[in-house]
């Protein structure tokens, strides 16, 4: 993954067992000594902070799995006996609820991190693809746990998204009917979601292992936008960055369980208490958090068709972002002008977030018509052409120049010269 490995095991064991599988080898050289940029913010904890999410999500939800029953006359009832009956099963369930959502909280600033800093750009376009992948299998997998617990939410969410594929002209009906397995959302639906829910978190693992490897290649990007030069740009993994990442996932982890402990239903809705009832559609119908964005997006275009495109058209267009961005210069912080663009773009999705929890009328409608194209209009129009026109501040020389000035000496010498003694200037 890293290059041939420097790992000499000291005991004998440790030599035959190598010899044969070199896997201490291969996590020593990619999490040991692996070389990182020197300069790297928090922001770039958040990978770490969403292996570990997924990690635990899956044994969570293993544990969830336990004690849940996937059939139409007994999920809800399933769901109410582990909050009541099963040891700690509230705090298991309250845990993997809410760690959806921290889940996406976390994804999207890697994401947003990844847009600033330009970290989608050559070398890392494959790296980039892979990453929207891994978003793609989340959403899927968030739906479909969400219909799940079988509350009315559950049930209406299920029946308005499944829908939408019978805009698809010609086939859409006979789609529809095969998602749902039946003529409406019934058994067979919440069979099939539950199988595919506990499937794909291993399918992102897998993703994700290929994410890391991809990562690997080339290294992290940084907040310079710059590639490594010399040794003097990078600090090994062990111990800069596994004691970095450590306590950003504390903090991460407080943040976590006080939503957990504390407020586990504030991000969730009322009318999932009661039972799925296909004969009482709820008030309003109301998608998570983290989908309410692309939601705003499908109802802000007045065709169905033409507003299911664009819903799944502002994901699969990041699949290109690494050559719509045509800027020479990766990082925006040495962007002045794509900043503004940056900052009004990162509102507009805020804005959708919160237009997609509006009913569809007045206002509303037309601020969502207006976000959605800026929305388009900065992948297609705004990006294109900043990178032709735009005049970017002059670069640091290095990414040690970034950080310990031109120089890199005062007091970043010492520091070094007590923790590496060995390591040449
Ligand atoms: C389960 C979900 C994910 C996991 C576990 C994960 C893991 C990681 C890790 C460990 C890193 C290196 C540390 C860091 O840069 O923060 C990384 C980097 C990166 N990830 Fe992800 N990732 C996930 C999802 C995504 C998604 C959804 C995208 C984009 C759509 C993405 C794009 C990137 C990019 C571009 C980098 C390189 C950043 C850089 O070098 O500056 N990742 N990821």
């Amino acid at each position: 993954m890293s290059g041939p490995s420097m790992y000499v095991p000291t005991s004998a064991f440790g030599k035959w067992f190598e010899s044969r599988l070199p896997i201490v080898g291969l996590i020593h050289s990619s999490f040991v000594v692996f070389p990182n940029p020197r300069n790297l913010n928090y922001l770039w904890t958040f990978g770490g902070i969403l292996a570990f999410m997924l990690v635990a999500q899956i044994l969570t939800g293993v544990v969830l799995a336990m004690h849940y029953t996937p059939h139409a006359d007994l999920a809800f009832s399933s769901v109410e006996s582990i909050m009541r009956d099963v040891n700690y099963g509230w705090m298991i369930r309250y845990l993997h609820a809410n760690g959806a959502s921290m889940f996406f909280i976390a994804v999207y600033i890697h994401m947003f991190r990844s847009f600033y800093y330009g970290s989608y750009k050559a070398p890392r376009e494959i790296l980039w693809i892979l990453g929207v992948l891994i978003f793609l299998l989340m959403m899927a997998t968030a739906f479909m746990g969400y219909v799940l617990p079988w509350g009315q939410m559950s049930f209406w969410g299920a029946t308005v998204i499944t829908n939408l594929f019978s805009a698809i002209p010609m086939f859409g009906e006979t789609i529809v009917t095969f998602l749902w397995g039946g003529y409406s959302v019934g058994n067979p639906t919440l069979n099939r979601f539950f199988s595919l829910h506990y499937l794909f978190p291993f399918m992102i693992a897998g993703v994700v292992a290929l994410h890391i490897w991809a990562l690997h290649v080339p290294g992290s990007n940084n907040p310079a936008g710059i590639e490594k030069k010399s040794d003097k740009d990078t600090l090994p993994f062990h111990p800069y960055f596994t004691v970095k990442d450590a306590f950003a996932l504390a903090c991460f982890l407080i943040v976590y369980v006080w939503f957990a402990f504390y407020i586990p239903n504030f991000l969730g809705h009322a009318d999932n208490y009661i039972e799925a009832n296909p004969a009482v559609t709820p008030a309003h119908i109301v998608p998570e958090w983290y989908f309410l964005p692309f939601y705003a997006i499908l109802r802000a275009v007045p065709d169905k068709l033409l507003g299911v495109v664009a819903m799944f058209g502002s994901i699969a267009i990041l699949v290109f972002l690494p050559w719509l961005d045509t800027s020479r210069v990766r990082s925006g912080r040495y962007r002045p002008v794509f900043q503004v663009f940056f900052w009004l773009f990162a509102l507009s999705c805020v804005l959708l977030g919160w237009l997609g929890a509006k009913p569809p009328e007045g206002g509303y409608v037309i601020a969502s018509r207006i976000c959605t194209t800026y929305y388009f209009a900065y992948f297609i129009i705004i990006l294109p052409l900043l990178g032709l026109f735009e005049t970017p501040k002059a670069l640091p020389a290095s990414i040690a120049d970034s950080v310990l000035g031109k120089s890199g000496t005062a007091f970043a010498m010492p520091l070094r010269a007590a923790h590496e003694p060995n390591r040449k200037a």
